[in-house]
């Protein structure tokens, strides 16, 4: 006969044990065991990536209560880019370098909202790895409540010692040893590869985890959107309006522009489809940049089956020449990039 308590032990061990079967791989796990399929890693990859988490937690609490943390709208300065910088940006900014740059992983750091290499000399450890990121992307729709990210791109250093150089960060988007974002949108989802799968991870905001929800991602076949910013439709290259008319005239692909990066790709990944962002006349390497930009999407998008371009070649066999450099991206279903480089030729 069972006591009180042996059944209370009882019913409480069963229920445990059925939620944490609900739980499945936290982020951390999924790290760890992609970690250990590199014998001779020493944690540092790891490491890194599980402090970039951390920062994006911290983030997702910020944008999802912006709002009333009064940290919305523009702060009134200008970046590097000649973008109005919102409160947000600078916020995301200030994190990133605090966090990332004392955790010891990091020998230089480089960011869309700095004109050069985020100095780390005054650090009393310098790592192994450098980290190009931009801290809030999509920002100018922060104030409508549309999805934002973060995104983030790393390189094992080439230089032996001491502080990072611009040898060091700008490497060939083939060379980034993880690449992801995270989405700030209805719910904060964390998407990466380490060149071994595209894998997704949404955050539980009532335990702080990112759990697995999207294993091993791969782009559906059918073209479902087609996602560009038809406004440059008239300065655009004669092949991509030829290409587009096509695509208007069969009437089956849906139009879908977000006008966040991390929103329109992570819907392409899904949802299958490509995303434009043609050269014009005014801008002949278009707007999006090259290192903290399109060299993740073109890596996650290669790993989930797809391909990304610049019209001429693949976007992740460029070799860049400086740090804020932009770049025209085609990127999506595979056969569809093929034909869009086709149709530019
Ligand atoms: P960011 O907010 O980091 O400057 O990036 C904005 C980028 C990218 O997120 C998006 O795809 C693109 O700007 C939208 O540009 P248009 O407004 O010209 O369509
Ligand atoms: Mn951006
Ligand atoms: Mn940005």
């Amino acid at each position: 006969m069972w006591s009180v308590q042996d059944q209370r032990l009882s019913a409480r061990s069963a229920f445990i044990s059925d939620s944490m079967e609900k739980i499945g791989t936290t982020l951390t796990q999924h790290i760890w065991q992609e970690q250990k399929t590199h014998p001779q890693s020493r944690g540092s990859l790891s490491e890194l990536l599980y402090e970039i988490a951390l920062v994006c937690k911290i983030i997702s609490r910020e944008v999802n209560k912006a709002g009333i943390a009064e940290i919305y709208g523009l702060t009134g300065e200008v970046n590097v880019q000649g973008e109005e910088v919102q409160k947000l940006d600078e916020f995301t900014q200030n994190i990133f370098v605090n966090i990332l740059g004392h955790c010891g992983h990091l020998c230089a750091l480089a960011s869309e909202e700095e004109e050069g290499i985020v100095n780390l000399s005054k650090e009393k450890e310098l790592g192994d790895y450098v980290m190009l990121f931009d801290p809030l992307d999509g920002s100018s729709n922060i104030d409508a409540n549309v999805s934002v990210g973060t995104i983030f791109s790393i390189y094992k250093r080439v230089t032996k010692k001491g502080p990072g150089t611009m040898e060091d960060l700008m490497q060939a988007g083939n060379k980034q040893v993880a690449a992801g974002y995270v989405i700030y949108g209805s719910s904060t989802m964390f998407v990466y590869s380490t060149g071994n799968g595209v894998y997704g991870f949404t955050l539980d905001p009532t335990i702080g985890e990112f759990l697995l929800t999207h294993e091993n991602i791969t782009m559906p076949d059918k073209v479902k959107n087609y996602s560009t910013n038809e406004r440059d439709y008239h300065s655009w290259p004669e092949g991509i309006r030829k290409y587009i008319d096509e695509i208007k005239k069969e009437g089956k692909v849906s139009a879908r522009y977000i006008g966040s990066l991390v929103a329109d790709i992570h819907r392409t990944l899904l949802y299958g489809g490509v995303f434009l962002y043609p050269s014009t006349e005014k801008n002949p390497n278009g707007k999006l940049r090259l290192l903290y930009e399109a060299n993740i999407m073109a890596f996650l998008i290669e790993q989930a089956g797809g391909r990304a371009s610049n019209g001429q070649k693949n976007i992740l066999e460029i070799e860049p020449s400086e740090l804020h450099q932009r770049v025209p991206l085609y990127i999506g279903n595979k056969e569809e990039v093929k034909k869009i480089e086709d149709f530019l030729h």
